[in-house]
């Protein structure tokens, strides 16, 4: 059968704007989302985490200090971790200054204002259930909010990955809404990879950890929707190893610079 990742390209290698395209604008922002699509690439992965007061957030490290100016703007909350701020508070950071003086005031987005925007921008979504340990019950939660923007229709079905280094949480994702599509990150021993294919649909792997071996042994089993397994990988940003992990068979790349790698794959 089709896999989502032929199903949402036609054919080749998906590409997928990681953090949105954050080489040229600060990742997880609404700026790098429309910077991908500018770029003219449908998919983007994000990461999703939650405040103090249970709004779900797109961002990526567990605290707020790398890419924020909230050591700034709240001096005396060491260590700025994410769940300890509310969504008044986080939004009124920005996420933008320490990536370039142009995007100063960019936000924090919250999951239903991405969720907004790339709908409004007609994209595909890799989203990243980002620490979830910390965050009991996001699982839920995100589903919920994905159903409530319209996304768990069988219009998306084949725009929307959901995805984590925490196989608990991707196997929650895929006994609540069986429907969606899943991935787990990280490079599971192939001896384990049969009991994965009962709740995943992709093994998202580090381009340092794979080999053509390993992409054919992911290939050899059928996901929950029995279609073959799906090897994405992550994190590509120079033409030499998108070359490299194109030749292993891969599926997907994730890359900070998606143009590179389109570059690299149609031989510029
Ligand atoms: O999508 C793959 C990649 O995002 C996983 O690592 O740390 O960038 O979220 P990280
Ligand atoms: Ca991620």
């Amino acid at each position: 059968g089709s896999s989502p990742a032929q199903a949402a390209t036609g054919s080749g290698t998906l590409i997928v704007a990681h953090r949105g395209a954050s080489a040229y604008a600060p990742e997880n922002t609404l700026a790098a989302v429309d910077k991908a699509a500018e770029l003219g690439f449908r998919w983007v992965e994000n990461d999703v985490q939650r405040t103090r007061d249970g709004e779900l957030v797109v961002i990526h490290d567990d605290n707020l200090k790398r890419t924020t100016d909230a050591e700034e703007l709240y001096p005396d909350r060491a260590p700025w971790k994410v769940k300890d701020f509310t969504a008044a508070e986080i939004a009124r950071l920005d996420a933008g200054s320490w990536f370039g003086a142009q995007y100063a005031g960019a936000r924090v987005p919250t999951l239903r204002q991405y969720m907004d925007r790339v709908s409004r921008n007609h994209q595909k979504l890799v989203l990243e259930l980002k620490n979830p340990q910390l965050y009991p019950g996001i699982e839920q939660e995100t589903l919920k909010l994905l159903a409530n923007k319209g996304w768990l229709g069988p219009a998306h079905a084949r725009g929307l990955v959901v995805q984590s280094f925490s196989a608990d949480s991707v196997r929650t994702v895929h006994e609540l809404k069986p429907s969606v599509r899943t991935a787990l990150l990280g490079t599971p021993p192939v001896a384990d990879l049969a009991s994965y294919a009962d709740f995943v649909d992709q093994v998202n792997a580090s381009h340092t950890t794979i080999s053509t071996g390993y992409v054919a042994a992911i290939h050899a089993f059928d996901g929950p929707h029995d279609e073959p397994l799906e090897i994405l990988t992550w994190t590509v940003n120079d033409a030499d190893s998108a070359r490299r992990v194109a030749g292993y068979g891969v599926d997907g790349i994730i890359s900070n610079a998606p143009d590179v790698v389109r570059g690299a794959l149609e031989g510029k």
